[in-house]
């Protein structure tokens, strides 16, 4: 038992009996959309953002979850309020997950009725971030999956939501490729939209590249890294990005909001520029730290080295 509380429907409750119906519509379709969202120095990281992208999505997939955005914002601010001592120093992820309630067809046995239910919990980043930290210096593999992105005519990448069993088949397909290696999914013209929770970078020439924004979830941190790179002069163009243009990188990295930017040393088996993490690489990184105050990589490898010992 943790002395962490979820804020469920207007609620504290111990996060170990925070749960829903087996005949919710979030197991029964998939149908929720939910929010990553990550603190530093324990404070949140670009919250209205996350938040707006909550309210997106929730208007994509028509939930109407009964809070204002800013009553949203006051009850993450109180969650995180509530949860600080049992924080004790760590940064934490901030989880807000919002499902369409339970079934109607099974109205009459389900304790938490049929109306949304909206989530919020907070958990120290030392295992996720942690998990991470060896990545920061050595780079991670990038490899093609068979499994390509669904369309956005089809259900829209940009809205985050859990129906994401197709993620989950490309990281099965790049561990098959080989252990370790990380998904790379493409569009139906071939050309590289996303990672399974990330966004792609790639730089040539001195200019950054990444993908258009219509086909993938539109990533805070690939915002926050286009800003960041922009303010240091560095060129950011949204563009298509084949594999053969991805094979000529000079540098690879992808962005995603619990360990801000990750180099990619290998793509599709073979190094990328000289198989080290790149300058621009670096210079965003630093850059970022500095922003946020926190020397990211540094930060995740001390949650590495606490992580063994670290009981959630
Ligand atoms: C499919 C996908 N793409 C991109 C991202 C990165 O988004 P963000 O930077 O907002 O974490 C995520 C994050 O989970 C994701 O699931």
């Amino acid at each position: 038992m943790t002395d962490r509380v979820v804020y469920f429907n207007g609620e504290f409750i111990a996060e170990m009996e925070a749960r829903i119906s087996i005949f919710d519509c979030a197991l029964m379709y998939g149908d929720m959309v939910f929010e990553m969202t990550r603190s530093f120095k324990q404070q949140p990281y670009r919250l209205r953002d996350h938040l707006q992208r909550l309210y997106a999505s929730l208007d994509y997939v028509q939930i109407d979850c009964g809070l204002s955005i800013d009553q949203m914002e006051a009850a993450t601010r109180a969650t995180i309020e509530r949860n600080l001592p049992a924080l004790e120093e760590y940064d934490f992820q901030i989880m807000h997950d919002v499902t369409r309630g339970g079934l109607g067809l099974y109205d009459t046995i389900i304790k938490e009725g049929t109306a949304p239910i909206v989530s919020i919990n907070v958990l120290p980043l030392v295992r996720h971030t942690g998990a991470m930290a060896d990545k920061y210096q050595g780079g991670a593999h990038f490899v093609i999956t068979p499994q390509q992105s669904v369309p956005a005519r089809y259900i829209d990448p940009k809205a985050k939501n859990r129906s994401r069993v197709y993620y989950k088949i490309a990281d099965l397909q790049a561990a098959q490729l080989e252990p370790g290696a990380m998904a790379l999914l493409t569009d139906e013209h071939g050309f590289v939209t996303e990672g399974t929770g990330n966004n792609f970078f790639m730089v040539r020439d001195g200019q950054i590249l990444t993908p258009k924004g219509h086909d993938i979830l539109r990533g805070v941190s690939r915002q926050a890294c286009m800003e960041l790179a922009r303010n240091q002069g560095i060129d950011v163009i949204e563009a298509d990005i084949s594999p053969y243009d991805a094979r000529a990188a000079d540098e690879i990295w992808f962005t995603s909001t619990t360990i801000c930017m990750i180099p990619v040393t290998r793509f599709n088996f073979r190094p990328v520029g000289d198989g080290q993490p790149g300058p621009v690489y670096t210079q965003l990184l630093h850059a970022w730290s500095e922003a946020v105050g926190v020397d990211i990589a540094a930060q995740a490898a001390e949650y590495a080295r606490l992580a063994p010992n670290w009981k959630p």
